[in-house]
């Protein structure tokens, strides 16, 4: 699925099917070819403008250049659009003309029903909903699926009273937007696959494929590890023959004035390891790497050129520590301590918390090599965050207030909420231990699972800016939504692009 811009060569498009997004208060100001038949399909009563309403209407020849369907796709009220409705009303337009099964076909739009919301990020949900609409994972099968209809959607607006800016900020937004649904799609599609497929070391591949563009991949070994004292981290590993990697990812455009870290778990698979799970739904700790998805997905945009267009820059470092969770005769057991790179004890009274194991030693290095002026982690870090917000929001928590708001600010805009839990000194307290500076979980009587996690993180941050965000019930589980079906969601990509573009 690819989206376009009109193009001379482009009028094409609309020959097959032809779609306009329209409100309730439409007045089908698009162009010629098309106005007339939209109002003669107006005049037959069934044509729905509700939100995400989808009606098609098949044409006799008209007049030269009408399309040979109009399809219509509902926006509701035009003075309430949102980014949202326009992202689903662009995912049901694409999935309309997937049941035609036309190739290519245009997507029309007037700009005075879409000002509700800004011109970029109108365009930006409407490339995202058509792409991530396409979706579905390609599993590996014997047979090779039936030709994918390789769509391209061309996106034509109509400025009506909002003018040129309005269309180039739009058409900036289709292209942002078409950056950021590849991007995840290509996370979803390494989320999704199965454990023993996204290993650690196809990873640190992935990542290894973006080294070249305005990218520098390196890849620390274990050895490399050792060598750093990195034995939090290598003591997850223990138990399992993938060798552990730590995947760094460096965009530092000339003349940076700021750093930021962006950290990822990439646990690409989590039995438990000595503490192990039950053996219910334990396939789905292969989504145990989502954190890490993400941070592939966000540099995955920007070898795109998805920051290109934005200044001042801002140097972005990506950061996943990526491992097995395994039980095995040389795993780590309960009770056992580890020393982690900065020197800080830890007892591991539980190695199913290994999310912030691997994590200690990732924020550590981040610390200490990059000197960031701030940190986001995300991970699926507890099954606790689930309980306490579903699967619609994610959790988020960190040691600055303004830095919590901005990545809020940057959620909301992408339509991927977070929603803070407190993190106060009594919760980093919990994390004491009598055998070593700290230890992994908390007693069972404090609760707040999902805030231990974070206190636990806190300390390998020092004084360093840094919030984190627990995905656990985000990055799958969620209810459908056109332009997520099922499976991976490849959770915060969409937000972290919109963060790193606000970053100055
Ligand atoms: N990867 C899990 C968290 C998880 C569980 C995510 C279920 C999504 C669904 C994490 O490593 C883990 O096992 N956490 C434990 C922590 C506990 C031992 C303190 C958990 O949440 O049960
Ligand atoms: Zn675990
Ligand atoms: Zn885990």
């Amino acid at each position: 699925m690819k989206v376009r811009t009109p193009t001379q060569k482009q009028v094409l498009a609309r020959q097959e099917l032809a779609t306009l997004l329209v409100s309730d208060s439409t007045r089908f100001d698009v162009d010629e070819a098309v106005k007339d038949g939209a109002k003669r399909c107006k005049r037959t009563g069934d044509l729905k403008t509700s939100r995400r309403a989808a009606s098609l209407f098949h044409r006799p020849a008209g007049a030269r250049g009408e399309p040979k369907r109009l399809g219509f796709v509902g926006l509701g009220d035009a003075k309430n659009l949102d980014t949202e409705t326009l992202r689903r009303a662009a995912a049901v337009a694409q999935q309309q003309a997937e049941r035609v099964g036309v190739d290519l076909f245009e997507v029309l739009c007037c700009a005075d029903e879409l000002k509700a919301v800004e011109a970029f990020d109108a365009g930006a949900a409407i490339a995202e909903g058509l792409l991530l609409g396409a979706y579905r994972y390609q599993p590996p099968r014997k047979e090779k699926p039936k030709k994918r209809s390789a769509q391209t959607a061309v996106v034509r607006l109509f400025d009506g009273k909002q003018g040129a800016d309005w269309r180039k900020a739009f058409e900036r937004g289709l292209k942002f937007g078409s950056i950021g649904g590849e991007a995840t799609i290509f996370a979803r599609d390494i989320e999704n696959m199965a454990g023993n497929h996204a290993t650690p070391s196809r990873l640190a591949d992935e990542a290894k494929g973006f080294a070249g563009t305005n990218l520098k991949v390196k890849i620390l070994e274990e050895k490399d590890m050792e060598k750093l004292g990195m034995y939090s981290l290598l003591g997850v590993s223990r138990g399992s023959v993938q060798p552990a990697k730590l995947i760094l990812m460096d965009y530092a455009p000339r003349g940076y004035k700021k750093t930021v870290c962006v950290v990822g778990k990439g646990l690409t698979f989590d039995s438990g390891g000595i503490s192990i799970k039950p053996s219910g739904k334990m396939d789905e700790m292969r989504y145990d790497m989502c954190g890490g998805g993400a941070v592939l997905g966000l540099f995955h945009a920007i070898a795109a050129g998805a920051l290109k267009d934005v200044g001042p820059k801002t140097r972005i470092v990506g950061i996943v520590p990526s491992s097995e969770n395994m039980p095995d005769a040389d795993a780590q057991k309960p009770g056992d301590v580890v020393t982690a790179m900065d020197g800080t004890t830890i007892e591991v009274l539980n190695t199913d918390a290994e999310g912030r194991l691997i994590l200690a030693d990732a924020l550590a290095y981040a610390v200490k090599n990059y000197e960031p002026d701030s940190i986001v982690d995300l991970a699926t870090l507890t099954g606790a965050v689930v309980v306490a917000l579903g699967h619609e929001v994610a959790g988020v928590m960190g040691n600055d207030d303004e830095h919590i708001e901005d990545l809020i600010d940057a959620g909301d805009a992408a339509d991927e909420p977070n929603w803070q839990l407190p993190l106060w000194p009594a919760h980093r307290d919990q994390m004491k231990s009598n055998f070593a500076d700290l230890k992994n979980i908390q007693s069972p009587a404090h609760g707040n699972g999902t805030i231990a996690g974070a206190a636990f993180l806190s300390y390998f941050v020092g004084d360093t800016t840094w919030a984190h965000i627990d995905i656990a019930g985000t990055a799958w589980g969620g209810r459908a939504k056109d332009y997520y079906r099922s499976g991976a969601a490849g959770t915060a990509v969409r937000m972290l692009l919109r963060w790193c573009r606000g970053l100055s």
